[in-house]
């Protein structure tokens, strides 16, 4: 009999393929919405493997559902702050994520929303839109200058060091802070390290790239907030929960920085309701790695690992922090 692999939302038909030509079993849930926590453990039971996304928590709970036979879950995400990873390796459950393959379209995103605050497109579409543009005017939606000014990274691993080299073609000045130094990044990228003080006091533009972990979480909070410039744009294209959102919507309110770019949120699908009304913002959900190319490589990098775990090896994106 062949063994199940559940996968837990509709994704690009041709990143399964892996699955199929393995002859696996590959059951896809067909409903193309977030499969709820009860829908989700009865549907694990008996899978071999399991490709999950990020708002799927897999947990001692579900690895015991699941039962003995399970090997391998692929999270269809590089961050997997929802995997339990001690509670897989106590089960003899592989986790997998999907690291590289979505680096260039998040860096991109990080840059759309930069550019986006800065230059305040938010508000000129919205005034191209309504019909009442009357024509170019010396002093109209003056926004941010992005060339020449600084950009401070908080994690500089393969996402940070994207938009590292992204922001050396805007001429810009970049710090960086991380858990450790990475000088060979400084040569090569020409970075500089910094305490996230200082990044926080020195910089034009903030982007957040470190994963969600206890030491992470609200790592950004009114006190770090104030640190920043008034002048200053917060970007995150990392995990909400990096930021204490209703702090950054006060910081955002009372002008402790001009404005701030999001592709994450705290309790996802919700967001603040503090922040649509603010004109400074741009939102978008979630869509750092949202291009085709990228989502089939993450189906393949999945499928890859689910089909290696499966013939006996290891694959190399299994997570081993
Ligand atoms: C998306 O947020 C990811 O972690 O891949």
């Amino acid at each position: 009999m062949s063994l199940k692999v559940f996968v837990t939302r509709r994704l690009p038909e041709a990143g399964l393929a892996p699955l199929r030509e393995a002859g696996l079993l590959v059951e896809v849930n067909a409903e193309d919405e977030p499969i709820g926590r009860q829908a989700l453990l009865q549907r694990v039971r008996g899978a071999a493997a399991l490709i999950t996304l990020m708002s799927e928590r897999v947990d001692d709970e579900l690895l015991e559902v699941a039962g003995p036979q399970l090997r391998v879950v692929a999270n269809y995400a590089v961050g997997y702050d929802n995997i339990d990873v001690a509670a897989c390796r106590r089960n003899g459950v592989v986790a997998t994520n999907t690291p590289g393959v979505l680096t260039g379209a998040t860096a991109d995103m990080a840059f759309a929303l930069l550019l986006a605050v800065a230059r305040r497109l938010r508000e000129g579409d919205e005034l191209v839109r309504s019909g009442e543009w009357t024509g170019w005017q010396p002093l109209q939606l003056l926004g941010a200058q992005v060339s020449g000014a600084t950009l401070g990274i908080v994690g500089l691993g393969r996402i940070g060091r994207a938009v590292a080299r992204r922001a050396r073609g805007f001429d810009m000045t970049v710090l960086y802070h991380n858990r450790n130094r990475d000088e060979d990044a400084e040569s090569d990228l020409g970075v500089r390290y910094v305490s996230l003080d200082e990044l926080l006091e020195l910089s034009d533009f903030v982007s957040l790239h470190a994963p969600l972990t206890q030491e992470t979480r609200h790592m950004i909070a009114a006190a770090e907030l104030r640190r920043m410039k008034p002048s200053a744009v917060l970007i995150n294209t990392a995990r909400g929960a990096v930021v204490d959102e209703a702090d950054l919507v006060e910081a955002l309110r009372d002008g402790t920085i001009a404005g701030a770019g999001l592709d994450v949120f705290e309790e996802e699908p919700a967001v603040h309701p503090g922040l649509a009304p603010l004109p400074t913002v741009v939102l978008a959900p979630h869509l750092g790695s949202a291009t085709l190319e990228t989502r089939t490589e993450m189906a393949l990098l999945c499928s890859r690992a689910v089909v290696d775990v499966l013939a006996g090896r290891q694959p190399p994106n299994a997570i081993t922090a």
